[in-house]
């Protein structure tokens, strides 16, 4: 039952994960050969904070575009969707996509954002109230990538949408995409949707760029992962002897962020040192990019169907529109 989070949004209630278990996570991590630490780390106060900036950056293409193809295209995604959707989002940022979308929706019955830190989901759903006050607020306070229930809807929906934006689904791994593909498939039922936003293919260096801003952005968001770890448990990294490190794989279709240690180091973990060799990396997240093909078939993987896709001209990024493969057949 703990994966199911009810949360009374406005309430000063601290679900930051407690820091035993970011020191247990840091020391299995930092144990791994080769060393690994999850992504979810990035995201105190600070990363979040970062991770906004990064999105202003000239040459990280994916919010702009993705905010470019909800302006352009809302009207005929709502006319996909239908009316009286009830639209689930996984995650939710600054919600500007978002309030795209509601804006353009008929007749939406309800929307529920599904958000582990309460922080921001209280920001959302108070931005939100504001500019739908006839709309339905339902948060759910939970890890959209554990089982979780969904809040009785206020009035009968003619359709559940999943909403995935910002090619998060690229974080996650072959398979791990397909389980939450999967798991997105039965939280909507038989006449579902998912709406998501996913990062293609392209020119590798206009990838990587986007992971290596000039600025200096990323590398700053990468390196709070120690400098949150030093706050929180206390350990020793030194920010200096570490350098952010993001590198397109074309086989593998991925940015691959690695955190790599300047010179030979040890690193005080609770009670205990972790050595590091010159050049040893600590991988911290993957970002998959994919073809409109490999797309597809991802979601047939998962028993889905792409109905629609929606891109910009230069085809940097798209929105899709995915129902049960098996919908198709009456
Ligand atoms: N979901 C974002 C992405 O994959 C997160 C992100 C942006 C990120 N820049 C990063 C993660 C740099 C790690 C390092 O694009």
């Amino acid at each position: 039952m703990s994966s199911v989070q009810p949360c009374t949004v406005g309430d000063d209630d601290d679900r930051r994960p407690p820091l035993d278990e970011i020191l247990a996570v840091a020391r299995r991590g930092l144990a791994l050969k080769p060393k690994r630490l999850p992504s979810w780390l990035f995201y105190d106060e600070r990363g979040s904070a970062l991770f906004e900036e990064i999105c202003e950056q000239p040459e990280y293409y994916l919010t702009r575009c993705e905010i470019a193809l909800m302006n352009e295209h809302a009207g005929s995604i709502a006319d996909s969707l239908g009316s009286e959707v009830r639209l689930v989002e996984y995650g939710s940022g600054s919600g500007v996509k978002t309030r795209i979308l509601l804006r353009h929706l008929h007749q939406p019955v309800s929307y529920v954002p599904v958000e582990i830190s309460p922080e921001p989901l209280r920001r959302s759903v108070q931005q939100l109230a504001e500019e739908f006050p006839g709309l339905p607020l339902q948060p759910l306070c939970a890890d959209f990538s554990k089982p979780f229930r969904l809040p009785i809807p206020p009035r009968a929906p003619r359709r559940t949408v999943v909403y995935f934006p910002g090619s998060t689904i690229g974080n996650f791994e072959a398979h791990d995409s397909v389980e939450l593909l999967r798991k997105m498939r039965n939280e909507m039922g038989d006449a579902g949707g998912i709406l998501i936003g996913v990062d293609l293919k392209k020119e590798p260096a206009l990838i990587e760029a986007a992971y290596n801003d000039a600025a200096g952005v990323t590398a700053k968001f990468t390196l709070n992962m120690l400098a949150r770890l030093n706050r929180e448990i206390g350990s020793d990294f030194e920010l200096a002897a570490f350098a952010h490190r993001a590198h397109y794989n074309p086989m593998a279709g991925r940015i691959e962020t690695h955190l790599v240690s300047r010179c030979e180091q040890q690193v005080k973990i609770g009670r205990n040192k972790v050595g590091f060799r010159p050049g040893e990396a600590i991988q911290v997240e993957y970002s998959c990019k994919y073809s409109l093909a490999e797309f597809a078939a991802l979601a047939e993987k998962a028993g889905l169907a792409v109905l629609r896709v929606w891109t910009d001209p230069q085809r940097m990024f798209s929105v899709q529109y995915l129902e049960r493969a098996t919908a198709l057949a009456h």
